[in-house]
């Protein structure tokens, strides 16, 4: 007889350290059947778990190359999609719980990137004369959508190497969902703001007239991340008042103003490796998420660097931090049984053009 799922009832009374002793067990009795993917603003208690950390582009790497059955990922739910559009046949991903989400990706959803083709296809070709490029942060679907028009997926690492390959082939590209991300990535590429425009997915053709369209560059989806928008430019000056030589480090979901007064702006992952290689006793002002702000304050105090979150209020990512030690065990003990809750599977003909815009992607 087959034995049904483990409620998630039982699990929710556990504290952490109950959580933290059978998490270890489960992992060990599973060995290398499975993987944990950890994304680096999951909070301590779960991101110690992770056999791989990483930003979004290593982690899609990582679920590429992985040859465990059961690949659980603690992240969001893109990056599950992710990794179950790369993984291989037989290999199942979980996502501990699916509420999980990512409020930047609910930005843009199909029925809104296909009106804004149909409305762009009333000034031009869009196939002739547009990329899509849409950040890793987006709905397998519209990875799909990339795949179908020519375009292509990229991630904070990457983006600047993503948008050179989208000019060389169109001369315009429309970057969704994160308006941020795209301008402060053409910009320092030298690409003059009076070539981007704003798409606002609330108006008729964007809120933009025929003119600005054929004049633009690079057309920005209205979307951004709940998260960097906190950071203002203010905190900033107001830090740099009181310690003047502190490095500003900012991701570029954060907004132009933000970026512009940064010295160093760049994903989860150069953030960790700027830090990490900089002189002991140097002091920093981070403009990301919480939990990762923190660790990187715990992990380099011993070297007399001073590490700051940017935010006077606290911002972190409340979706990341759905994902706690209680589903993570609950995830795994149902494993351990044989049974798979939580699995994330995007249809067939859906991943096949997904993987295309992924695999344009990891191909550069
Ligand atoms: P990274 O690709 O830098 O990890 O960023 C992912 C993300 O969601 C940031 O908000
Ligand atoms: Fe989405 Fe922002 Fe959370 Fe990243 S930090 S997963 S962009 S809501």
């Amino acid at each position: 007889m087959v034995a049904s799922a483990l409620d998630i009832q039982g699990f929710s009374r556990l504290d952490d350290e109950q959580c933290d002793a059978r998490i270890r067990a489960a992992k060990a009795a599973l060995g290398e059947r499975l993987v944990i993917l950890g994304h680096h603003y999951q909070r301590e208690e779960v991101f110690r778990h992770a056999d791989i950390a990483g930003d979004s582009l290593k982690l899609s790497r990582q679920a590429a190359r992985s040859r465990a059955d059961y690949i659980v990922f603690c992240g969001v739910h893109f990056m599950a999609e992710v990794a179950d559009i790369l993984s291989r046949p037989g290999q199942t991903v979980i996502l501990p719980d699916l509420a999980a989400g990512c409020s930047m990706a609910d930005m843009a959803d199909r029925v809104k990137v296909e009106r804004a083709w149909r409305e762009l296809a009333s000034v031009l070709d869009p196939d002739e004369a547009v990329t899509p490029v849409t950040y890793i942060n987006s709905a397998a679907d519209l990875k799909a959508f990339c795949g179908r028009h020519g375009g292509i997926v990229c991630t904070s690492s990457n983006a600047r190497a993503i948008l050179e390959w989208a000019w060389a082939r169109r001369e315009k590209v429309l970057f969704f969902p994160d308006e941020h991300l795209g301008r402060n990535t053409a910009h320092a590429m030298g690409i003059p703001l009076e070539e981007m425009v704003v798409w606002d997915f609330n108006q008729p053709r964007g809120g933009l007239s025929r003119e600005q369209i054929r004049r633009a560059r690079l057309i920005l989806w209205k979307g951004f991340c709940s998260v960097h928008q906190m950071f203002k430019p203010e905190h900033i000056d107001r830090f740099l008042a009181r310690y003047p030589e502190t490095r500003v480090i900012s991701h570029p979901e954060a907004s132009f103003e933000v970026c512009r007064k940064s010295h160093y702006v760049g994903s989860t992952e150069y953030i960790i490796r700027t830090i990490a290689e900089a002189e002991p006793g140097t002091r920093w002002l981070v403009g990301t998420e919480l939990n990762l702000v923190q660790r990187l304050a715990d992990r380099h105090r011993h070297e007399g660097k001073h590490i700051h979150f940017m935010s006077p209020t606290i911002c972190m990512c409340s979706t990341m931090f759905r994902i706690d030690p209680q589903h993570l065990l609950w995830t795994l003990e149902n494993l351990v049984q044989g049974q798979v809750v939580n699995r994330i599977t995007v249809p067939a003909a859906e991943a096949r053009q997904a993987r295309a815009a992924l695999q344009r992607m990891l191909e550069l």
